[in-house]
C-alpha cells in the first residue's frame, strides 16, 4: 500500500514537472517573489488555492503557521508545497503514513517541559519536537502522553488559560471534543454543538479556528459557540491566493485577511493605499470608510505585486523590481508619461526593496532593504542614495508609511509606530504591536 502510494506519488510529480516544463509559467503569477524556494515539484502537486483541506495545522514557535496536507507543508500563508519530511524526517522514518492527523504548539511558559514543543499525532503515536528536533524518547503511544485521549485523531489546539478554565490542550474527533487539562492530566469530554467537525484547527493572534473543507469558522474554545457569519472561506483570510471564485467580498477580505501587506502609503492629501498580492485598499482622508479593487482596475501597468509605495508632490511611486510606476493622484488615476523607469535613475539603488516612504513635506525618500535605510532626496538628479542607518530589531520588513503622527512598519499581522525616522533608527527595543487587520483597517473579527 505505501510503496504503491510512492510509486503513483513519484510518477505523477515526474508527469507533471514534465508537462510544467512544456507548458512554460503558467500561472506563475502568484508565485511573487517567493516563487524560487525548494519543494518546487511538490508544489505542482498540490496548490493551496485549489482549496485543499488541511490535514493538520501548527503555529511554531517562531510564530509562522504550519499547514500540512499529506506529505506537504505549506509554510505561511504564501508559497509553495514542500516534503514534510525535510522538515520533520522522523515522520516519514517511524512511519510510512504520509500524513499528519492533528498537530499543536504546547505554549505553555511555566512548564519548561514541553513549552514550545510541537507536537505531531499520528494514528496511534505522538511526535514531539523541540527547535525543529524530535525529542529523545518519540515517537510515544498517544495514550501515554495523553492519557484519555484517542487515537486517530482530527485536530489539535492548545488553549492556555483563561481562554480555557486551566491550560489545555483541545483534541477533536469527529465531533467528539477532548479538553486535556495540562497540569492534572484530568479530560473533560464535550459536544461542540452547532460547530462542524473540524479536519485541523489552531489558534492565532490569540483566536481559535476550526478548518473544515476549505472553510474555517471562529470558534470560543470553552463552548465552541460560533459567533458572527462563519464559515468563511479558507483562501480569503489565510492564504495568498488571486482569483479563485467571482462570489468573494474584495473589501472584507481584504480588510480581514492576515496576509502580509506588500506596500501602503498616504499621499499628501491623507488617503491610505495598501496593496496586497493583486488588490489594494483605499481609504479617502476624512472618511473612515475602506474601499477594495483590483490593482489591475486602477494601476493597470502595474498590474499586481508591488515591492514598496511611497507619495511625492501629488504622485504615487510604486516600486517593483527594478521598475518604478508613477501614477498622478486623482480620478482617475493617470500613468506618467515615461514611466516605467529604472529604480536606479529615480532612486539611485539596485532592487527589489523591501520599503519606501517619505514624511510630510519633505523631499527625502527614506528607503528600506534589508536591514539597511538609505535616505535619497528626490531633487538631486543623479539621485545619491545615503546610508541613514540599519536596523537591529527587525531583519526584513514588508511595508512603511509616514504620517503627521510618525512612522509605521509592517511586519507580518503586525505594524509598529516610531514619532520619527530617528526614534525609529535609534529604537533599543521592538515597540508595542499593533493589529493591522483590527487597528488600522477596523476589522471587527
Ligand atoms: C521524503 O519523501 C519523499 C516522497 O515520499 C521521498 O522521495 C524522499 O526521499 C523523502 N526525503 C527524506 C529526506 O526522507
Ligand atoms: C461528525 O462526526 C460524527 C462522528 O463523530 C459523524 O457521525 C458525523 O456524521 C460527522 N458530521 C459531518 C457533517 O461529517
Ligand atoms: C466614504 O468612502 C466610501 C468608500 O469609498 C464611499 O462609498 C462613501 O461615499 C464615502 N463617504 C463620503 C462622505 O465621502
Amino acid at each position: 500500500m505505501k510503496l504503491l502510494s510512492q510509486t503513483l506519488c513519484l510518477c505523477l510529480v515526474l508527469a507533471l514537472s514534465h508537462a510544467h516544463h512544456h507548458a512554460g509559467h503558467q500561472g506563475g503569477e502568484d508565485e511573487g517573489h517567493e516563487g524560487h524556494d525548494h519543494g518546487h515539484h511538490a508544489g505542482l502537486l498540490l496548490d493551496r488555492c485549489q482549496g485543499i483541506e488541511m490535514d493538520a495545522v501548527a503555529v511554531t514557535e517562531e510564530g509562522i503557521p504550519y499547514f500540512f496536507k499529506g506529505g506537504h507543508v505549506f509554510k505561511g500563508f504564501h508559497g509553495k508545497a514542500e516534503l514534510s519530511n525535510e522538515s520533520f524526517a522522523e515522520l516519514d522514518d517511524h512511519h510510512h503514513l504520509g500524513h499528519v492527523d492533528a498537530a499543536f504548539l504546547m505554549h505553555f511558559p511555566d512548564k519548561p517541559t514541553e513549552h514550545d514543543h510541537i507536537f505531531f499525532m499520528l494514528d496511534t503515536k505522538v511526535f514531539s519536537y523541540y527547535k525543529h528536533q524530535l525529542e529523545t524518547g518519540f515517537p510515544k503511544d498517544i495514550s501515554e502522553v495523553f492519557p484519555g485521549i484517542p487515537d486517530h485523531l482530527d485536530a489539535a489546539v492548545v488553549c492556555p488559560a483563561p481562554d480555557c478554565e486551566e491550560d489545555a490542550v483541545i483534541f477533536f474527533k469527529g465531533d467528539e471534543i477532548y479538553h486535556y487539562n495540562v497540569k492534572t492530566k484530568k479530560v473533560e469530554e464535550k459536544k461542540f454543538e452547532g460547530m462542524p467537525n473540524c479536519t485541523s484547527a489552531f489558534r492565532f493572534m490569540e483566536h481559535y479556528y476550526c478548518f473544515h473543507g476549505h472553510q474555517f469558522s471562529k470558534f470560543d474554545p470553552k463552548t465552541g459557540e460560533v459567533h458572527g457569519r462563519y464559515p468563511k472561506e479558507a483562501r480569503d483570510y489565510f492564504m495568498k491566493c488571486s482569483k479563485f471564485g467571482d462570489t468573494t467580498d474584495h473589501i472584507e477580505r481584504e480588510r480581514c485577511s492576515r496576509v502580509h501587506l506588500d506596500a501602503i502609503t498616504s499621499d499628501d492629501a491623507g488617503n491610505i493605499y495598501a496593496f496586497r498580492g493583486h488588490h489594494f485598499l483605499e481609504q479617502d482622508a476624512g472618511n473612515d470608510t475602506w474601499a477594495a479593487d483590483t490593482i489591475e482596475s486602477d494601476f493597470k501597468e502595474l498590474h499586481s505585486e508591488v515591492d514598496a509605495t511611497f507619495s511625492y508632490e501629488n504622485h504615487l511611486y510604486m516600486v517593483k523590481d527594478d521598475k518604478v510606476y508613477i501614477y498622478k493622484v486623482g480620478e482617475p488615476h493617470t500613468h506618467l508619461d515615461g514611466s516605467p523607469k529604472p529604480l536606479k535613475e529615480v532612486l539611485g539603488v539596485e532592487g527589489p526593496i523591501d520599503a519606501a516612504f517619505v514624511c510630510q513635506d519633505h523631499h527625502i525618500a527614506h528607503v528600506i532593504k534589508g536591514q539597511t535605510v538609505y535616505d535619497v532626496d528626490l531633487k538631486a538628479s543623479p539621485p545619491v542614495p545615503v546610508k541613514e542607518g540599519s536596523f537591529t530589531l527587525f531583519n526584513k520588513v514588508d511595508a512603511a508609511m509616514c504620517g503627521p503622527e510618525g512612522v509605521k512598519l509592517f511586519k507580518g499581522n503586525h505594524y509598529f509606530h516610531f514619532q520619527s525616522v530617528k526614534v525609529m533608527l535609534m529604537a533599543k527595543a521592538i515597540p508595542e504591536e499593533h493589529k493591522t487587520a483590527l487597528e488600522l483597517f477596523g476589522c471587527d473579527h
